[in-house]
């Protein structure tokens, strides 16, 4: 098979518009589905990689063992994984096994569903806290980034008030356009705060999750897996959430009616969270994958140690998933097994958790603020292009 033409490097995560995936994608997924694309970075600026764009290819690759998501012997740091501490999304199984055990039950729909209560509360504060201040406010800042930070540091046992630092670490680790030795310091940073916390609980296991860990599987559990977990967790457990909240309801203002569908008809929240997941796809090029054999995907060779990154917005919006007009929005289109989340054993562990964030969070925002809308021309909105994972720079509204 020859070689395929480049892709220039912009269109790897540049969309065509705030919410679709880039042209480029979407002409790679019916003529080319698995390309070859340059992937420079300062380590290895020959580097070459496979894009896969088809539902299918990419839902294979991320179920597929003989795809490894642990870095190889002479891989180069090209990944957000290697940047955090090493934990669950560097490992395959069995390592992988061991260190998800213990999260399973927390983050079940039942363990999750114990958290509503509390959800709840956080979302009608920080709603409260919005009104109080009066328009004009910043979705992100003041409603978006708050609910998942809070949530996710009363869940884990962090401190609140450490939020400041490990907000701007975080933005750091998924920030590519930084350097790599600016991301390592973040991620090495991030490590020694949670080191902190893990020895506070191994001496004295508070009730959150970090002391449950230290508790109930203290003994499989190193430090250094539980400042893994502790750190994904963190960073994981708010930066997701927070986007898609604030560029969800950036998506309703410019539908209306789905938003008016959103705020008035309980029955509908569920489904409606799952499409914007799916139309969204925040997590816009993170999935990589590398081959430990040689593997045929869409008839081309992957060979051993190549690395292939899989395209979530290009393979949600795939007829293959959802044969319908893939590229509309519908909130009430009956939900698809679309790969948000992703798939396989890496599949999101927080997803059941994110859900309940965005079900509550949503239509409670809406229905406090009916006449919420943008207060800057849409035009003028910035986006997280350069970032792992998608979303707005901010978001000013008024009501
Ligand atoms: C994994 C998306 C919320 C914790 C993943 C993966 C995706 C994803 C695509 C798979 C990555 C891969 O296979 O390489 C999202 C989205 C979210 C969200 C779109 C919100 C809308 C959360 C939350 C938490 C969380 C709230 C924690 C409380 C994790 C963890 C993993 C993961 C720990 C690694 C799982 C493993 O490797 O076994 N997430 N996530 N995520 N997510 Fe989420």
């Amino acid at each position: 098979m020859p070689e395929t033409r480049p892709v220039p490097l912009p269109y790897r995560r540049e969309r065509s518009w705030p919410f679709a995936p880039a042209a480029e994608l979407v002409r790679l997924r019916s003529e080319e589905p698995l390309s070859r694309i340059p992937m420079p970075i300062p380590a290895d600026p020959d580097l070459r990689v496979w894009l896969a764009t088809r539902y299918s290819d990419v839902r294979g690759i991320m179920a597929d063992p003989r795809f490894s998501n642990a870095p190889g012997p002479d891989e180069p740091r090209t990944r957000t994984r290697s940047a955090t501490p090493p934990s669950l999304l560097g490992v395959d199984p069995p390592e992988h096994t061991r260190l998800r055990r213990p999260l399973t039950r927390e983050f079940t729909v039942r363990g999750v569903n114990a958290m509503r209560t509390r959800i709840e509360e956080i979302v009608a504060d920080r709603l409260a806290a919005m009104e109080r201040a009066g328009p004009p406010a910043d979705l992100l800042r003041d409603f978006a980034l708050p609910v998942p930070v809070l949530v996710i540091c009363e869940l884990l046992g962090v401190p609140y008030r450490d939020r400041g630092d490990f907000r701007r670490r975080s933005d750091t680790l998924l920030d590519h356009s930084l350097g790599q030795e600016e991301r390592a310091r973040a991620a090495e940073e991030t490590a020694a705060y949670m080191r902190a916390l893990v020895q506070r609980h191994r001496a004295d296991p508070g009730p959150e999750l970090l002391g449950r860990l230290v508790r109930e599987h203290g003994a499989v559990l190193t430090d250094a897996d539980l400042v893994g977990l502790g750190s994904l967790l963190l960073v994981g457990g708010h930066e997701t959430t927070a986007n898609m909240l604030a560029l969800g309801t950036l998506l309703l203002l410019r539908s209306p009616d789905q938003l008016a569908v959103v705020r008035d008809d309980p029955d509908a929240v569920a489904p409606a969270v799952e499409e914007l997941l799916r139309y969204l796809s925040i997590v816009h090029f993170g999935v990589i994958r590398r081959a430990t054999e040689d593997v045929t995907v869409a008839g081309r060779l992957v060979r051993a140690g190549e690395l292939v990154v899989c395209s979530l917005p290009s393979a949600n919006r795939d007829r293959d998933l959802l044969p319908d007009q893939p590229d509309r929005l519908d909130v009430t289109r009956r939900p698809v097994p679309h790969v948000a989340f992703g798939h396989g054993v890496h599949q999101c562990v927080g997803q059941q958790l994110a859900r309940a964030e965005l079900r509550i969070a949503l239509p409670a925002l809406l229905r406090r603020f009916p006449d919420l809308r943008l207060d800057v021309p849409f035009e003028r909105i910035r986006y997280r292009d350069h970032a792992l994972v998608y979303g707005v720079v901010s978001l000013p509204v008024r009501w």
